[in-house]
């Protein structure tokens, strides 16, 4: 836990965004002596914070560690209900399970759980999620709209935008949209959406929507199976990312989207679903549970259904699926 002082101090760095702050002015803002101020800078430097000193002109930030505590997301945060409550945990077997467990306590919408490593991490279809330490982003969102459970796929496809938008944002990267929830660069995946409900008949508690970023992974990194397909933020860009900043990116755009989602529907979010998809008018194979289908991706329905053109002519809608391209 840190303390209320050292949340303030990061804080008034943050505002201050990359200007001197004296240090007179930082005992004044926290209301302790300037040497109370002195010892948490010091705690900050041996956390891996790089401040620099001038006389007369006080302390400023030039570098943060890559932590992804709580108060590092919450520092600069521009949103009113995502990410407002943060539940971090180092290690976690699954942000999932912990996230299921606190929207059944009532969790309020917006809230977050983040682990830095997860040990039990899990992907669609019941597959293994890799989640080693300092590396990625492992992250479970709370949401509580108010629509019908046969349109919860559609903040699959929302939060795709979303995530493609926070990184575009970040790193200058483009990355594409692989029906339905896998993230691309350069035909590798790079992030991997998981949606989740508790709901009953017809009536949606709550969706849990998991989301497992490459970020900062070197490619040796990676088991060996998934070197040929998968990929990391620092692998395109040749860089680190902050994480703490991308979850931001992602609060910031997230909320965005979906406030307009909730007023407007799908249909905005379609549009820029389609500008970022790679698979449509290929031709591709889904496997799904009740067989396998070939055809050319036409599109999305207004649903956010996939349309697939089959050689006889045949629209086939596929609601949930495995695509090979
Ligand atoms: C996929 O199969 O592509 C979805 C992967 C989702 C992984 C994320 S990591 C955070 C959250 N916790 C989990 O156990 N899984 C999701």
């Amino acid at each position: 836990m840190q303390s209320d002082l050292r949340t303030r101090l990061l804080q008034a760095f943050s505002e201050a965004e990359g200007e001197f702050l004296s240090g007179q002015k930082l005992s004044e803002t926290l209301g302790c002596s300037r040497t109370a101020v002195w010892k948490h800078i010091e705690d900050l430097r041996s956390e891996g914070y790089e401040l620099e000193a001038v006389r007369k002109r006080g302390y400023r930030i030039t570098h943060k560690p890559d932590k992804i505590s709580g108060n590092e997301i919450q520092l600069g945060l521009k949103t009113e209900f995502m990410g407002r409550h943060i539940h971090f945990e180092e290690v976690v077997s699954s942000t999932q399970k912990i996230a299921h467990s606190l929207a059944g306590d009532g969790a309020e919408e917006g809230t977050i759980v983040v682990a830095d490593q997860q040990t039990g991490g899990r992907g669609r279809l019941a597959r293994a999620w890799y989640s080693p330490k300092q590396t990625g982003i492992w992250m479970s969102m709370i949401l509580r709209p108010k629509i019908p459970i046969n349109k919860t796929p559609q903040l699959t496809l929302l939060t795709a935008v979303a995530l493609i938008q926070a990184i575009e944002e970040v790193t200058g990267l483009t990355p594409e949209i692989k029906w339905p929830n896998d993230i691309m660069i350069n035909g590798k995946k790079i992030v991997g959406i998981l949606t989740e409900l508790q709901a009953e008949a017809d009536r949606v508690h709550s969706v849990i929507i998991g989301i497992g970023m490459n970020v900062n992974h070197s490619l040796d990194q990676f088991p060996e199976e998934l070197q040929a397909i998968a990929t990391s933020i620092a692998e395109e860009t040749g860089e680190p990312a902050d994480r703490a900043q991308v979850i931001q990116a992602i609060m910031k755009n997230f909320e965005k989207l979906y406030t307009s989602y909730l007023i407007h529907g799908f249909k905005p979010v379609k549009l820029l679903w389609e500008s970022y998809a790679i698979s449509l008018n290929k031709t591709l194979i889904a496997r799904t549970l009740q067989g396998t289908i070939r055809g050319r991706a036409i599109g999305i329905d207004d649903e956010g259904v996939l349309l697939l053109e089959t050689a006889e002519g045949k629209i086939e809608k596929i609601y949930s699926a495995d695509i090979e391209i």
